[in-house]
């Protein structure tokens, strides 16, 4: 028997993982480490399994919830906050050796491993941490999800009626992949064990730039949503005290180096991996990109194919 211990479980990446899992063995074999145990879902809490508390910044906190863990799934933590971030996962590592975690794995992003882009550091430094660690270990750089698309292009809301969408320094390919596909992948790949000591990129099959997306937008809603690849400060300008804590300056200057690493083709990488382990076609982004938009099932499906 293998013991499964997956942190995240409430998240979005997480909750699919948790979801395919269960699939593969049973409740008993698995064990959810929450930051929040009093916000386990309605899945989690009818599914039978042992719910524990684990709390990144609480390292005691971990070595309870890891404890008797064959395998470990890592979900990283959600922030931008560099140090944080890091500090938090390091706790994660060093509790999965105390505790003696057989095979750790860790959910990375599928930029370059040079990445230029500020968001990828955290896991750059993580995934440095985890290979010294001494731990049997696999990193999955986890694709671009589809879903996050409207924070690649501009933070688009097709409410908002604007069809001019700022990007700063540069457009790209992105292999985008669902979220769900990456949650089953994930869990196949943890119960089918394999890939120990390696760096994995599960991407989508094909890639499509923040050009196509504008494309896909304007077809599918009847408009022209024009993709603009202007300055840094235009970019800036345009969304400086809009969407939340994302609309900071800070935030935003920091997110444009993502742009930077669009024009380096750092998203612009298929890999065959997720497609093998899950034996089947991906999602097609243009799904999920017609389920955000409030279009699957709709008379454009029926009409305007
Ligand atoms: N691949 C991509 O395109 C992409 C896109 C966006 C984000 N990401 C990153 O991928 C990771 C997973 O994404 P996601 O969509 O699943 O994120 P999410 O929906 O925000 O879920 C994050 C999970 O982390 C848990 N958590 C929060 N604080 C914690 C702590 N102190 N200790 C332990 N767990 C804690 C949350 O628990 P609660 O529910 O109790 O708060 C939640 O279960 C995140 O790091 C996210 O930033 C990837």
């Amino acid at each position: 028997m293998v013991k499964y211990v997956v942190t995240g479980t409430t998240g979005g990446l997480g909750s699919q993982v948790f979801k395919y899992l269960l699939k593969l063995v049973p409740a008993t074999d698995v064990i959810v480490s929450l930051y929040n145990p009093s916000g386990a879902t309605q899945a989690i809490k009818e599914s039978g399994v042992e719910i524990r508390r684990g709390d990144y910044g609480d390292p005691a906190s971990l070595d309870k919830a890891f404890a008797g863990a064959d395998k470990l799934l890592i979900i990283s933590y959600p922030s931008i906050a560099h140090e944080l971030r890091v500090k938090h996962h390091k706790n994660a590592i060093d509790a999965a050796k105390r505790v003696g975690v057989k095979h750790v794995y860790y959910t990375s992003l599928a930029f370059a491993g040079d990445s230029v882009a500020a968001v990828m550091q955290a896991h750059i430094d993580t995934e440095r941490y985890l290979k010294e660690s001494g731990l049997t270990y696999t990193i999955i750089r986890e694709g671009i999800y589809s879903e996050s698309y409207p924070l690649y292009f501009g933070f688009f809301n097709p409410a908002d009626g604007k069809d001019e969408v700022i990007i700063p320094h540069s457009d790209g390919g992105i292999a985008w992949v669902s979220r769900e596909d990456l949650g089953e992948g994930t869990a196949k790949l943890m119960v089918e064990g394999g890939y120990e000591n390696q760096t994995l990129l599960f991407s989508g099959s094909r890639s499509i730039t923040l050009k196509e997306v504008a494309e896909k937008i304007s077809k599918l809603l009847g408009r022209n949503v024009q993709l603009i690849v202007s300055t840094e400060d235009d970019y800036v300008r345009a969304n400086v005290g809009k969407h939340g804590p994302r609309g900071e300056e800070e935030f935003l200057r920091k997110w444009a180096t993502t742009y930077k690493a669009l024009e380096r083709g750092e998203l612009d990488v298929v890999d065959p991996l997720l497609q093998k382990v899950l034996k089947r076609e991906l999602k097609p982004f243009d799904t999920t990109l017609k389920e955000m938009l409030g279009l699957a099932g709709s008379v454009m499906d029926l009409y305007a194919k």
